[in-house]
């Protein structure tokens, strides 16, 4: 692997996590959420090197190869997980930046932490960005390093992009820290957002905080100009879609409906176990279609697959504990013998095992109280070139605003949402494929390496 590189991710995680096993052998794991599934397929297609942290603390790693890309590790002290990672970015910022679905934790000491392991990140790209390199950084985790690596190594090109909402002004004032985050992102040449709401709450903070003028896309400062910008993240179609195409993976979405007891609707919910991904609302729903008998025990199956994440913050434990119990309850209300409505999975499935459970769900589920996209929803799409199967989709995942066509609801409206479950249930094949043929179209024109190509070309224009 080559020591200096002229492109560079910078992403609080790394496409994989070191585990150690109960007899101490390590292996590498892929990492859970949509940030590595969008930036891994690109990676593996350009020449170039990826920093982040390795998912585990205490350790320093040095540089390895990993399925066709160059990944540097950059360490973080168990102190650090809890402070940097779980705190300022998980307990402060991603509550705040999702409409405070939870209440976001302020603390001195986690924004200390924040500010010291943004200052070794860019430190590390500093070290490894070839002269007039681009280094393109990830993510709310990352914020201060654009300024921090700019006044480091002002030769280089900078983008920065946000993978999550970027909050309205009226929310983001209540950060202690306001000042500092938006001048760190304004060290980027392009800042990039999924929405242009996004975007446009960006430019206004920097007008309202920072007095800072601007012009359509453009802000002005004092002797550089910084482009806001939206580009909605999507995935990799074509290979989702030559996926399902394989024999063994129809044979296994086959086997999944059998094993589920071939029940009339297969439901699915795929998430990481996230407060903001609303599965509390959408079971609740489901449980009262059952309750109203709408659907009859047996009838339908919901499947819900919930990858463990954040395991140590409160707030996830919370959720946790209560959709466990939201799951008992409904099976222990609603299951007959060999039947249970709900099927939860708290585990992380591989690609090939996904892609069968989507093309097997009649109904997808996506129901968040906020998501910046939800890469779920367009994988769903990529796997239904039989053009049957409906996408049930929350109105405030960014998806939403590409996906026109899905049973479009409001996640806090239950009526609504069994409404709209039960019209997918009910549709006919001719309706679900006019949906999904135009949802199809879009996703597949603008996947994942458009949005690459697009973010970059306007990053080194
Ligand atoms: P987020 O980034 O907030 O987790 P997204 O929906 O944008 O939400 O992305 C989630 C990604 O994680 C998707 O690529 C999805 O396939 C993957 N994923 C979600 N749940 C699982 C699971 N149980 N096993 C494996 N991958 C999962
Ligand atoms: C979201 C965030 C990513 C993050 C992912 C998984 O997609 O936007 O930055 O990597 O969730 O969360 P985790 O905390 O496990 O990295």
């Amino acid at each position: 692997m080559t020591s200096r590189s002229s492109f560079l991710i910078v992403a609080n995680r790394l496409p994989v996590d070191r585990t150690v096993g109960p007899d101490g052998t390590a292996s590498w794991r892929r990492s859970p959420g949509g940030l590595v599934t969008a930036i891994a397929p690109v990676m593996q297609r350009r020449k170039g090197a990826w920093l982040g942290w390795h998912g585990a603390a205490d350790e320093l790693l040095e540089p390895f190869e990993n399925d066709g890309m160059d990944l540097i590790p950059v360490p973080l002290t168990a102190e650090e997980v809890e402070l940097y990672y779980e705190g300022f970015s998980n307990s402060t910022l991603w509550p705040l930046y999702h409409d405070v679905v939870a209440p976001p934790v302020f603390e001195r000491e986690m924004w200390e932490s924040y500010r010291t392991v943004n200052e070794r990140f860019a430190q590390a790209a500093a070290e490894v960005a070839e002269q007039g390199a681009v280094v393109w950084v990830q993510d709310y985790q990352l914020q201060l390093v654009p300024a921090m690596l700019r006044a480091m190594r002002p030769d280089l090109r900078i983008g920065f992009f946000l993978h999550i909402p970027f909050p309205p002004v009226e929310l983001f004032w209540r950060l202690p820290w306001r000042r500092e985050l938006v001048e760190g992102l304004l060290g980027a040449d392009l800042v990039g957002f999924q929405l242009p709401g996004g975007a446009a709450n960006f430019r206004m903070l920097c007008r309202r905080l920072l007095g800072l003028p601007y012009k359509s896309n453009e802000i002005f400062l004092e002797d550089r100009v910084v482009t806001t910008q939206a580009f909605p993240i999507s995935v990799d179609f074509s290979e989702l879609d030559t996926l399902v195409r394989e024999p063994h993976i129809m044979h296994r979405a086959k086997e999944i409906r059998v094993e589920l007891g071939d029940p009339e609707h297969m439901l699915l919910g795929v998430d990481r176990l996230d407060y903001t991904k609303g599965i509390g609302r959408r079971l609740e729903a489901f449980g009262e279609l059952l309750r109203d008998e709408s659907l009859a025990p047996g009838e339908a199956v919901f499947v819900q697959i919930a990858t463990p994440s954040r395991e140590r913050v409160e707030e996830y434990r919370r959720l946790r504990d209560d959709i466990e119990l939201q799951v008992g309850r409904i099976n222990g209300e609603y299951s007959v013998l060999g039947a249970q409505p709900v099927q939860y999975f708290h585990q992380s499935y591989d690609r090939e095992e996904l892609a069968a459970l989507y093309l097997a769900a009649d109904i997808m589920v996506v129901t968040p109280l906020r998501d910046g996209m939800n890469l779920v929803a367009k994988e769903y799409v990529s796997c239904h070139h039989d053009l049957q199967g409906a996408l049930v989709l929350s109105e405030f995942a960014g998806a939403a605003s590409e996906l026109r066509s899905a049973y479009l609801v409001n996640p806090y409206d239950v009526e609504g949402l069994k409404r709209e479950m039960m019209a997918a249930m009910n549709a006919s094949p001719h309706e679900l494929a006019r949906r999904m043929r135009t949802m199809r179209r879009r996703v597949a024109t603008y996947d994942v390496d458009r949005w690459a190509s697009e973010f970059l070309t306007a990053l080194e224009s």
